[in-house]
């Protein structure tokens, strides 16, 4: 599916989330708090474009993504590889932090990839994992579940792959809950761990530690 949408997959990103995608990408990448020079990883990576911000703000990042097609769309010119995100190709402990935008409904092995974001981490690294969200605000979720049932089916299908863009609303369905998820976290390894509302809950962002002593 990754394959077929990559072309027109930051067009659509652009649209769907009305640019506020790029604020999020920039919040998540701040949310690691590292120096600059930290080793970054940026798990099913897609175009790159948190990697892009990664790497603006001064880090050396390395993305990985399951799918050839994406990576071949990728709009930044930083070393990446294709590998499913259960298994890493790279040694443990040699990540200061890990990014993940918008993937974490797609693994179908989660506890798997979130226990190898936690092996790449040395102690002390940090995660920052960006999702939708769902707005707490009746009105605004109202608006949303409009907007994001309807609307971005239809926009998706008209710019690039109408069936890909009626998935994007189903997939919600595979998130975990907040505190499924905070559970699932602390099982892979890390500690910790916050969540954060976007943008009234349109998108959230979950941070957290790996355990360890640095
Ligand atoms: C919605 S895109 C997000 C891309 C990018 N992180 C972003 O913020 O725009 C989800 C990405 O997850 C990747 N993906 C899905 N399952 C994966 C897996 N098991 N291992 C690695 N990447 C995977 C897809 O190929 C796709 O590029």
């Amino acid at each position: 599916m990754f394959d077929t949408i990559a072309p027109r997959y930051e067009v659509v990103n652009r649209l769907i989330t009305f640019g506020l995608d790029a604020r999020w990408r920039t919040r998540t990448v701040r949310a690691l708090g590292l120096p600059q020079g930290s080793v970054v990883v940026d798990v099913a990576t897609g175009t790159g474009e948190l990697s892009s911000v990664a790497r603006r703000a001064g880090f050396e990042v390395l993305g990985f993504d399951l799918s050839f097609g994406i990576l071949e769309a990728t709009t930044s010119t930083l070393p990446t590889a294709q590998c499913d995100a259960a298994w890493l190709p790279i040694a443990s402990g040699i990540a200061d932090g890990v990014v993940c935008g918008f993937a974490l409904r797609n693994f179908t092995e989660r506890a798997g990839c979130l226990a190898e974001m936690a092996r790449v981490l040395r102690p002390g690294g940090r995660l920052a994992v960006l999702e939708v969200g769902a707005p707490e605000r009746a009105v605004t979720r109202v608006g949303f579940d409009v907007w994001f049932n309807k609307v971005v089916p239809l926009v998706g299908g008209a710019v690039s792959d109408a069936e890909a863009y009626r998935y994007l609303p189903r997939s919600v369905a595979y998130l975990p809950t907040p505190d499924a998820l905070r559970e699932e976290l602390c099982t892979a390894g890390f500690s910790s761990v916050n969540r954060h509302l976007l943008s009234g809950g349109l998108s959230q962002l979950i941070v957290a530690t790996k355990r360890g002593r640095p």
